[in-house]
């Protein structure tokens, strides 16, 4: 299976936000970020994504989503080893806030307590379902 992992282009913004659809994960922040966005492309169809944000001031892996059809065949793996390549350069440590922690693991991250976010992260001190939201706060130190 030959699969590309390429910087996206605002042609992908589409493809990106369908993706990101079928889990329910935000969409409308692609068209701004999409600078920050890598994708999976198998024989010209768009089948991952994922991007790095440092908008909330601490480098955080966000949207990263394969298609279903595609799920575990190694391309989230993928997308993440270049996402992590990318941030060496820029940080000490990648953030992730998820509900796919099992993946997140094996890729080495280890999960800080639920307090965390909060002080990490303002969106999160600022929401009304904080009480209810299942994302889990992990971390990764790249040093
Ligand atoms: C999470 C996701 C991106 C992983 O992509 P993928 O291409 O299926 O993952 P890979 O095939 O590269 O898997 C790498 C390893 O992680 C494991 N893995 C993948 N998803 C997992 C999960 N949800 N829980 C536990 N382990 C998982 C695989 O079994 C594989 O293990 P191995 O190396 O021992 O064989 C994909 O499942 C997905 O799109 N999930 C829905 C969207 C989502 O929740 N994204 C997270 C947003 S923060």
């Amino acid at each position: 299976m030959t699969v590309i992992i390429r910087n996206a282009s605002t042609s992908d913004i589409t493809h990106i936000k369908s993706i990101l659809s079928q889990y329910i994960l935000e969409t409308e922040l692609v068209e701004e970020n999409v600078d920050w966005f890598i994708v999976a492309e198998k024989e010209g169809k768009v089948v991952g994504c994922a991007c790095l944000d440092n908008s909330a001031g601490v480098i955080e892996l966000r949207s990263i989503a394969v298609l279903p059809a595609w799920k575990n065949n190694g391309i989230g793996r993928r997308l993440f080893k270049t996402l992590e390549q990318r941030a060496k350069g820029m940080t000490d440590r990648i953030y992730v806030r998820t509900t796919a922690r099992g993946f997140f693991v094996k890729m080495g991250f280890k999960a800080l307590d639920n307090s965390q976010k909060p002080v990490l992260w303002q969106d999160c001190a600022d929401c009304d379902k904080f009480d209810v939201c299942m994302q889990v706060p992990m971390v990764l130190e790249l040093r």
